[in-house]
């Protein structure tokens, strides 16, 4: 039977009360977008949202980013930054400020974002060592790869609660038993919110494709980095995936790669030794 996508695509589209990101943050994308923008631009434009400009300076001066010196302002940020990333680092605190304070059901919220944290830094650090052009989007499509699970959560409560059962009792997936109840999986429906939120079409492929990497023929490099990180992360204990079993790692991607044990042992070191320094990404959503 065909599952009804219409029906769940509206109630996503529909929904009053989802997160809505600042006009700001669609503002960026265009700005990003024309060559004449400058740095300054840029960091005018975050500066009128004061909320944002400062989540952005405490996350570009927290540990994760390692810099010797504080910095005070958007544009001093991309100076040292570049433009791409600081606009990144911005779009990820709109969205974490946009999805605090949600504390629906028994569902693991804080698990959720530790996982999505570790795929957002693994991707970052698998694209940085693999040399890939997608190095300042890979943290950013790592952190939302999941958010249709954050959808399914709230507005498909009934059908979330089946497939918990599922997962429990079947031992299976949580996407082999989103598929079973619902006819698809929440990478879907993350790519509905993506849609609605109007992100970039690179980022919304890799939320769309992150369990089928092969199937993408755009933004491919993108897309294998964020499969990878993903189960990367599930093999080292990072967060909660949403189920206990990890899913399998595509081996032409993998092969891909090119990586060697011991270049992969170094990374996965590099992946733990970063997670220590998340807090103030994780903060952001427990506050
Ligand atoms: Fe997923
Ligand atoms: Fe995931």
């Amino acid at each position: 039977m065909e599952p009804d996508y219409q029906k769940y695509r509206d109630i996503v589209d529909k929904a009053k009360d989802l997160p809505t990101l600042s006009s700001i943050v669609h503002r960026l994308n265009e700005m990003i977008r024309n060559p004449n923008t400058s740095a300054a631009d840029i960091g005018l434009l975050i500066a009128q949202d004061v909320a944002l400009a400062g989540t952005t300076l405490k996350l570009v001066n927290s540990a994760f980013y390692g810099l010797s010196q504080k910095v005070n302002s958007v544009t001093h940020a991309i100076v040292i930054l570049g433009f791409k990333k600081v606009k990144n680092i911005a779009l990820a605190a709109s969205i974490l400020n946009a999805f605090k304070n949600q504390n629906q059901t028994d569902f693991d919220y804080s698990g959720f974002w530790e996982h999505s944290i570790g795929t957002a830094t693994a991707s970052e650090i698998l694209a940085t060592a693999l040399k890939s052009p997608y190095t300042d989007e890979a943290f950013i499509s790592g952190l939302l790869h999941d958010q249709g699970k954050l959808i399914l959560v709230q507005y498909f409560p009934d059908e979330f609660q089946k497939i918990r059962h599922l997962i429990a009792d079947e031992r299976i997936t949580m996407q082999e038993a989103e598929q079973r109840v619902l006819g698809f999986d929440h990478s879907l429906i993350g790519t509905w919110l993506a849609e609605k939120w109007k992100f970039p079409e690179h980022l919304t492929l890799a939320i769309r494709m992150h369990h089928k990497p092969l199937m993408a023929s755009q933004h491919s490099e993108l897309i294998h980095l964020v499969h990878t990180a993903d189960i990367l992360c599930r093999a080292l204990d990072i967060g909660n995936g949403g189920d206990p079993y990890i899913c399998e790692l595509n081996q032409q991607v993998w092969t891909q790669m090119n990586l060697s044990s011991e270049r992969l042992d170094e990374l996965l070191g590099k992946i733990m030794d970063s997670m220590k320094n998340v807090s103030e990404f994780l903060d952001l959503v427990r506050q």
